[in-house]
């Protein structure tokens, strides 16, 4: 059963909350967050505040992607302000088991995320203990790039890693997905799709939710 995550970056931020709920509507099961810092990324976007007052509105898994260096200092008032999911990115933490461990003390799930040019064997060390991997299919940064077809096969290596091992990770996919794309992540083994403009870029929402779960089957 493949999950979608609709990612608030391409939403309208003036209506943020109606955005939400139509994406809620049309049966989406996690929403995205993008945290950049300006430093990790180069762009600047939100922080726990966004996240702690969509909460007591939406009803899916908040799934907060922190594209910012030392996350340790965040990760607990992301986890306060209503995240289920916190991913950080392998290139930005020095002590990742480290890092991987505070979320899962704090009672969130853990993600951690690889940038197109990070291989595998980056995180391989700490499979065992987290909960879903992300796999980025552009360079993080900005919504609306072009995705990178050279990240599948890395994208079919990992499921493999995953069945072989027989680790309960979701895999996760972000960057560039869009009807045209979708099913190729999927045949490799993607499992939660991410989609920012495809979804709150379109002129309609629940079309744009539906159109993506149709072409990911
Ligand atoms: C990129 C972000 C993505 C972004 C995806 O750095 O992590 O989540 O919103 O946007 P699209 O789906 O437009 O590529
Ligand atoms: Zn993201």
């Amino acid at each position: 059963m493949i999950k979608l995550a609709p990612s608030i970056l391409s939403a309208d931020f003036s209506r943020l909350i109606d955005d939400v709920h139509k994406a809620e509507q049309a049966g989406a099961e996690y929403l995205h967050i993008d945290v950049m810092d300006g430093r990790f990324v180069p762009n600047i976007t939100i922080g726990p505040l966004v996240v702690k007052a969509l909460r007591p509105h939406c009803g899916m898994v908040f799934d907060c992607h922190l594209m910012i260096v030392e996350p340790e200092k965040y990760i607990e008032d992301f986890i306060q302000a209503g995240a289920d999911l916190v991913t950080v990115h392998a290139e930005a933490c020095t002590h990742l088991h480290r890092v991987v461990s505070q979320i899962k003390e704090l009672g969130a799930k853990a993600g951690v995320a690889l940038n197109p040019a990070t291989p595998i064997n980056a995180i391989e060390h700490v499979l065992p203990f987290v909960d879903l991997v992300l796999l980025m299919t552009v360079n993080p940064g900005y919504g609306g790039q072009k995705f990178i077809p050279q990240v599948i096969p890395k994208i079919n290596s990992l499921h493999e890693i995953i069945n072989n091992k027989g680790y309960n990770i979701e895999l996760q996919v972000d960057g560039g997905i869009n009807p045209a794309t979708a099913k190729q992540v999927v045949d490799a083994g993607a499992e939660i799709l991410v989609a920012g403009s495809a979804i709150f870029g379109t002129g309609n929402i629940e079309t744009a939710v539906n159109d993506l779960r149709q072409s990911a089957k």
